[in-house]
């Protein structure tokens, strides 16, 4: 079979972490019955950096746009970050000129995803985005392939790898939250802008996205309830620990009486409870059902290697010549959202 020639759009940790698991793994990763992935281009910004892998043979684009554009790109995963901008435009370049996409951009989901997958649509090419919600964890496929035909009651979880790593290390040895956000920008956990991070806007867009596949509505991630951890002190969770709780930075979205609820904050979680067992880096997501009761995925929710696995997994998808939609657009049947405000208890 000819090689699905991949573009890979920003360099950072999980762009890096990618472009060198396709040069070093060609081989384990050409599945039988898929087309081999043969990475060819790449865009940043910088050129000359030492990414630790050998760019020689690739095709080097400092605008990304011009990547989705480059005759010897079949497909383009986008791992720009950001809203707007760079990854915008190349997302939207390539998916006008018909080659699908892979991204892990969640905040660009979570303000455009519709009206991208509309324009997926349009061109009939895929839009695949697992390395988005949860690093590792196989979130989305789990949502897209376990619970057809079922009514989801509840999607919640631990969805942001660089807060439960700063609430771990505060809760283990009494240090302040400064003096950890450091460190989980140097394991490469923490968004660009590390405040998407603690403020809980990122957990906020990763709940969208899995609110709006699990209950078939429209991505809202303005109007959501959101609050962070900057102001839990090792006190707190010192205190919530005597009491017999942990503290936990959750999103969670649930079905009511009335429409859809959505909120991120942080909350006191029993000590027993599966979601309290969640530490450092893991992230966890529950679904609930009718039918399954609840499932709990839970692994790596941050850094290079296990968000790039979530991408290979799309890689693999499209090799294989399998082509899911996952995004479900609205038709016309959503339920309303209900204003949530913050509970300081959950399951106890
Ligand atoms: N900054 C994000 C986190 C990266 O810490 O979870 C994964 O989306």
């Amino acid at each position: 079979d000819s090689p699905l020639r991949v573009g890979v759009a920003g360099l950072g940790t999980v762009g890096a972490a990618l472009a060198r698991l396709l040069l070093t793994r060609a081989q384990e990763l050409s599945a039988e019955g898929a087309r081999p992935l043969r990475l060819t281009a790449v865009s940043a910004r910088d050129a000359s950096k030492d990414r630790g892998f050998d760019a020689s043979g690739l095709t080097f684009h400092a605008n990304a746009a011009d990547l989705a554009r480059d005759p010897n790109v079949d497909l383009v995963v986008e791992l720009i970050g950001g809203e707007d901008g760079a990854a915008k435009s190349v997302v939207e370049a390539a998916l006008e000129t018909g080659k699908p996409v892979i991204t892990a951009n969640k905040a660009l989901l979570a303000a455009h995803g519709l009206q991208l997958a509309a324009l997926a649509e349009k061109s009939s090419v895929p839009l695949l985005f697992e390395a988005a919600v949860a690093g590792g964890i196989p979130a989305i496929r789990a949502l897209r392939d376990a619970v057809p035909g079922q009514k989801v009651t509840r999607v919640s979880g631990i969805l942001n790898g660089t807060c439960n790593y700063i609430l771990t290390r505060m809760e283990n040895e009494g240090i302040a939250f400064d003096d950890v956000l450091a460190d989980a920008q140097r394991l490469g956990y923490a968004e660009a802008d590390p405040t998407f991070d603690v403020d809980g806007f990122d957990t906020a867009h990763k709940l969208a996205i899995l609110t709006s596949l699990a209950f078939g509505t429209e991505i809202e991630a303005s109007d959501m309830y959101v609050e962070g951890i900057r102001a839990i002190t090792p006190d707190d969770m010192a205190a919530a620990a005597e009491l017999g709780y942990r503290i936990k930075l959750l999103g969670v979205a649930q079905l009511t009486d009335t429409g859809i609820e959505q909120r991120v904050h942080p909350t006191m979680l029993p000590l027993d409870s599966t979601l309290a067992q969640i530490n450092g880096v893991l992230n966890a997501v529950a679904i609930d059902t009718d039918l399954l009761g609840e499932i709990v995925l839970s692994g790596p929710g941050a850094g290079g290697d296990a968000t790039a696995a979530s991408v290979l997994a799309d890689l693999q998808d499209l090799a294989r010549g399998l082509e899911p939609k996952p995004l479900r657009l609205p038709r016309g049947t959503l339920r309303p959202y209900q204003k949530a405000r913050m509970r300081a208890h959950e399951g106890g």
